[in-house]
């Protein structure tokens, strides 16, 4: 099901690959502070021509706690892109030296073009607002891991829902399964048209909030993201929107005691750090989880 495949869009998973993946990542967690030697002789090249931190050192260290190498770069400083290499003759040269390439990019469909021309499995490290299918498969598996079932559960998507490509990812996946999702956001700030249409067609249940008192009490999990400032057209909009939401100690007073909070991270402000301390913060772990959920993937995907 997984061998060779791209993962370009959370769209093209089912349930049961899924669920084969979240199997094979519990087994990984035993190793994802040791070693397990079944990538030797095996590389990976990481592109990231965006920031980040914890997607691409989880993706590193994953491949290497499996015995595998990795090469790449981050930022296009000191590559040939520079010197005005296209995207694709630069995937064709990763293509040529590694296995699998994992890439991040500011535009979206990147990673698609990158696999239209690369032999090597693609993995998208996320592209532009739309997609970053890895981040949602490691979302849903923190649930998982903390529930120890997905359907049933009420879950809330709060802040930059129109920007934030985890979000989008996220409804996507989250099709396959038997949930409520509650959307809580500035009315500007919502999923994309087109997001919503594809995930009710597939038959999720959504249901809309400005304001997080409305909702807090019902849910199981909130999924909280930044305002994606980078990626607002219009800066006017941005000011008009930012600052506009913060989880706090006292806003959870009115949650249920099992409610877990989870952020893709990097947190701003929309989480106060008082928050951590609380039984419902599970975004460390959520990112720990990070590098057993990638080692899984690259087995799957290279074995
Ligand atoms: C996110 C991203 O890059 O889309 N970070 C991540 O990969 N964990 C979220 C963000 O930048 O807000």
């Amino acid at each position: 099901m997984w061998r060779n495949r791209d993962v370009i869009s959370a769209r093209d998973f089912t349930r049961p690959e899924l669920e084969e993946l979240f199997e094979t990542a519990r087994y990984m967690e035993k190793y994802s502070k040791g070693r397990l030697d079944v990538m030797r002789g095996k590389i990976m090249a990481v592109a990231f021509f965006e920031p980040s931190t914890r997607t691409r050192l989880s993706f590193e260290v994953a491949m290497k706690r499996l015995g595998g190498d990795v090469v790449g770069f981050w930022g296009a400083e000191g590559t040939s892109v520079e010197k005005g290499e296209t995207l694709a003759d630069t995937i064709r040269m990763l293509d040529a030296y590694s296995d699998v390439i994992v890439i991040r990019h500011r535009y979206e469909g990147a990673a698609k073009l990158a696999a239209e021309v690369a032999e090597s499995p693609i993995i998208n490290g996320g592209d532009g607002a739309f997609n970053h299918p890895t981040q949602a498969m490691l979302d849903v598996y923190t649930i998982w891991r903390e529930f120890g079932y997905v359907d049933g559960l009420n879950i809330g998507l709060l802040g930059d829902l129109r920007h934030a490509r985890t979000v989008n990812s996220l409804l996507e996946i989250l099709t396959n399964f038997n949930v409520k999702v509650h959307l809580i956001s500035p009315e500007y700030l919502r999923p994309r048209t087109e997001t919503i249409d594809y995930v009710q067609s597939k038959g999720l249940k959504l249901s809309f909030y400005t304001n997080v008192e409305e909702v807090i009490g019902e849910l199981d999990v909130m999924y909280v993201v930044r305002i994606q400032k980078e990626r607002f057209i219009d800066p006017l909009e941005y000011e008009k929107v930012k600052g506009s939401y913060r989880v706090t100690p006292d806003m959870l007073r009115k949650a249920k005691k099992t409610l877990i909070i989870l952020h893709p991270l990097p947190r701003v402000d929309e989480i106060d750090p008082r928050v951590d301390a609380t039984s419902h913060a599970k975004y460390f772990r959520q990112a720990a989880l990070g590098v057993p959920l990638r080692m899984a993937l690259i087995y799957l995907i290279l074995s």
